[in-house]
């Protein structure tokens, strides 16, 4: 569930911070990459190098680095996570984030971050009991945080009663909690999915064809789908099935994909163009089966709809995600097709690396939009479909 998910774990100033090493070890295990801000108190809990050795990243205190001035972003950590937690989350931090008050980089990336945001409170129970307390919890609910509630017990004040930070352990079921809830995050919209290989029939047994397996299109459609999407998928020839929740349109010929994709797309909510479309078909599709002669032979070819830049021209408010497989020139040529098909963003396929490509059931892809680009690992095209579809979730935020 937490595999390759972006989190930031937020540690302010509390007794309780020696438990977020524990939690940090938990995420780090479960698949999450971690990367750990502390406030200028929490220092003195828990040593930046325990939290550094166990993220395996420096951890973040200060808006720069004082030794030689590089600017810690706020905005990119903001724009990088998944998941914003901040675990212990004392009383004063709560009441700054409640009323936008951004005097510690924990505080300014809470305000930049456009991810799920949870804290997980520890205090005093008479200080988890205050009604300004209480008040700031709402106005926090109200703005969307999750709160992972404080357990009842032994506190560091000698008192018992509630308060005490939620164990790592629970702590980690409520983040899984909230990233399943997440994958209903698409219900209400629908989206258009293309994927396989055309067949461009050449007389009734020949055909023009390519090595797409679908795999990664069936991926995207099934992943859209797990997140509540009504997903129409306008298939080419694959060997796979249908994924669950999903309505296939089955077709064969370049044209039949674009009749079909100009008929579904306008009532969707954006399209993620996968399919492998033939460039060019047979000027004339013979009717009998061809016989060979003596001589060498050639077939007259004809381009066929672009439907990827049909799409683009008239999209609106919808999304639109297109694929490029490159050869060479590959950023070059990925930017140009995002620019002449109007895409939102593209999926750079560089079929020179290792584990990418048409047929696995693996790639190595690189997402590139208007604002750069984001390289992926190795990593299955199940995992890809994740990415793709959070950052088409990212857009649909904006
Ligand atoms: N595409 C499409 N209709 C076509 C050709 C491509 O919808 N007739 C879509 C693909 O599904 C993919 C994107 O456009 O999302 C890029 O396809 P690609 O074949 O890599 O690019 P081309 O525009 O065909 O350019 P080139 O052949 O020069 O690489």
């Amino acid at each position: 569930m937490l595999k390759g998910k972006h989190i930031i774990l937020g540690i302010t100033g509390s007794i309780a911070a020696y438990k977020s090493a524990v939690l940090c070890r938990l995420l780090v295990s479960a698949g999450a990459e971690v990367r750990v801000i502390m406030t200028p108190l929490a220092k003195q809990f828990i040593t930046p190098l325990t939290m550094a050795t166990l993220s395996q990243h420096p951890i973040l205190v200060d808006f720069f680095n004082p030794e030689n001035g590089e600017w810690n972003s706020h905005v990119k950590l903001g724009e990088w996570a998944d998941l914003y937690l901040i675990a212990p989350a004392t009383a004063n931090t709560m009441a700054k984030m409640a009323t936008g008050v951004a005097d510690n980089l924990l505080l300014t990336t809470y305000l930049s971050a456009r991810c799920a945001v949870a804290v997980a409170p520890a205090m005093d129970l008479d200080m988890y009991a205050h009604t300004a307390t209480q008040r700031n919890m709402e106005a926090l609910r109200q703005d969307g945080v999750h709160i992972i509630e404080p357990g009842s017990g032994f506190l560091a004040s000698g008192l018992q009663g509630k308060g005490r930070m939620a164990e790592p352990a629970d702590i980690v079921k409520a983040v899984e909690a909230l990233f399943s809830e997440k994958k209903k995050s698409l219900e209400g919209r629908h989206y258009l999915v293309t994927a396989g290989a055309t067949i461009e029939p050449i007389d009734p047994v020949r055909y023009i064809s390519n090595h797409s397996s679908g795999k990664m299109g069936y991926a995207v459609a099934e992943e859209l789908a797990r997140r509540g999407a009504r997903v129409t998928l306008v298939s080419g020839r694959t060997s796979l099935d249908c994924p669950k929740g999903v309505e296939r349109v089955d077709v064969l010929s370049a044209e039949d994909m674009y009749k079909a994709c100009c008929e579904i797309f306008p009532a969707t909510d954006g399209a993620v163009m996968c399919a492998a479309v033939a460039d060019y078909t047979p000027q004339v599709v013979a009717e009998q089966k061809l016989k060979k002669g003596d001589g060498d032979m050639s077939i007259a070819l004809k381009r066929t709809h672009d439907i990827a830049a049909t799409l683009g021209k008239d999209k609106g408010a919808r999304l639109l995600v297109g694929f490029a497989m490159e050869t060479e020139n590959e950023q070059t040529n990925a930017e140009d097709k995002l620019r002449r098909k109007n895409f939102d963003f593209i999926v750079l396929n560089s079929l020179r690396v290792e584990g990418a490509g048409f047929r696995g059931d693996t790639n190595v892809v690189s997402l590139i939009d208007g604002e750069g680009r984001e390289d992926l690992p190795l990593m299955t095209k199940g995992d890809v479909a994740i990415h793709i579809v959070d950052k088409m979730e990212k857009l649909i935020k904006l």
